[in-house]
């Protein structure tokens, strides 16, 4: 495994994605649409590569020689537009259209193995319970369609497909991340759950070491979140905390996958790939965000 084609690579998780697999010594090749895209990433040492991502030819063009493609194609709507159901669309398109062309190509390309983002959210309300890679699933809202890409990784490409369910980015260029400390400043909770439920959360950083573990664990679906994922009440005192706030306004609890309880046990990619999160995202990191 040596060649890496990673779709998404200009992303917040996608450029660090690049700069680690790079330092793990892999040869990465990075697809974008833009002349930005493709100068940040040289700029990184990388190889550019443009695609259209629902393009079955021009994806096997680019897949070309390699060993695995990861891919980490999102639109996330800003954090303003998220009620918004029609500013998911391109996500949408992403998830569906976009990861069934990717995986298509991945086969004809002869590739080896396929990386798939996904999103911890998809679990049903576990309530108290660790949720492992095969608890039941509910999809719901903005997270069915991570379960289409999980859907087409494994069904339209022949290989190893790995997919990982990542907790909520936490970092300085994530948006939500900001949104929590303004929040928090004001005196407000962001949690749409209930202050017993829990959340999976990543720091950035970490969720990079885990798909750098994906290339070389055995095909399958591994969570990515916290050790110990805290509940929302233990996310608002430590964004309290960090703002120099004393406790913050909840809101009355709302339905959806992000008002669920999700204790996600990521076992299995310890077990599996010795990858272990440096930080306990969501309650160390937001003196580390505000700075
Ligand atoms: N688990 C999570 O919590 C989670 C997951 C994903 C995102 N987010 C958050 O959402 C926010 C936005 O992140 P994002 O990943 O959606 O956007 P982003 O960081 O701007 O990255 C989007 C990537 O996908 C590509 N892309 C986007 N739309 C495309 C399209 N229509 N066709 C082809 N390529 C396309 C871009 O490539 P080009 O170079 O071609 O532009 C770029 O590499 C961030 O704050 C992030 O932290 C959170």
């Amino acid at each position: 495994m040596n060649e890496i084609v990673i779709t998404g690579s200009t992303g917040v998780v996608g450029r660090r994605a690049v700069r680690a697999l790079l330092h793990a010594g892999y040869r990465v090749t990075g697809v974008t649409r833009s002349a930005r895209g493709r100068e940040q990433l040289e700029g990184l040492g990388a190889r550019a590569v443009e695609a259209d991502v629902v393009d079955d030819a021009s994806l096997r063009r680019a897949f070309d020689g390699a060993d695995a493609v990861v891919n980490l194609l999102t639109h996330i709507p800003s954090v303003e537009r998220m009620g918004d159901p029609s500013a998911w669309e391109e996500n949408d398109r992403l998830r569906t259209q976009a990861s069934a062309a990717i995986a298509r190509a991945a086969r004809a390309a002869g590739v080896r193995r396929l990386v798939q983002e996904s999103i911890a959210f998809v679990y049903a309300d576990g309530g108290d319970a660790w949720l492992e890679e095969d608890a039941p699933v509910a999809g719901g809202g903005v997270t069915t369609t991570a379960l289409t890409a999980e859907r087409n990784a494994r069904e339209r490409f022949d290989g190893d497909t790995v997919v990982l369910r990542f907790g909520l980015f936490l970092g300085p260029d994530s948006e939500s991340s900001e949104a929590a400390l303004e929040a928090a400043r004001g005196g407000a909770s962001v949690a749409v759950g209930p202050p017993g439920a829990y959340r999976p959360t990543i720091w950035l950083d970490d969720a990079v070491t885990a798909i750098v573990a994906a290339l070389r664990v055995p095909a399958g679906t591994y969570n990515v979140a916290d050790g110990d994922p805290p509940t929302n009440a233990e996310i608002d005192a430590a964004l309290a905390a960090a703002v120099g706030v004393d406790t913050l306004r909840t809101r009355a609890a709302q339905d959806g996958p992000l008002a669920r309880s999700q204790r996600v046990s990521s076992r299995r990619l310890r077990e599996a790939g010795g990858w272990a999160p440096r930080m306990r995202a969501g309650t160390e990191s937001w003196g580390r965000i505000a700075a």
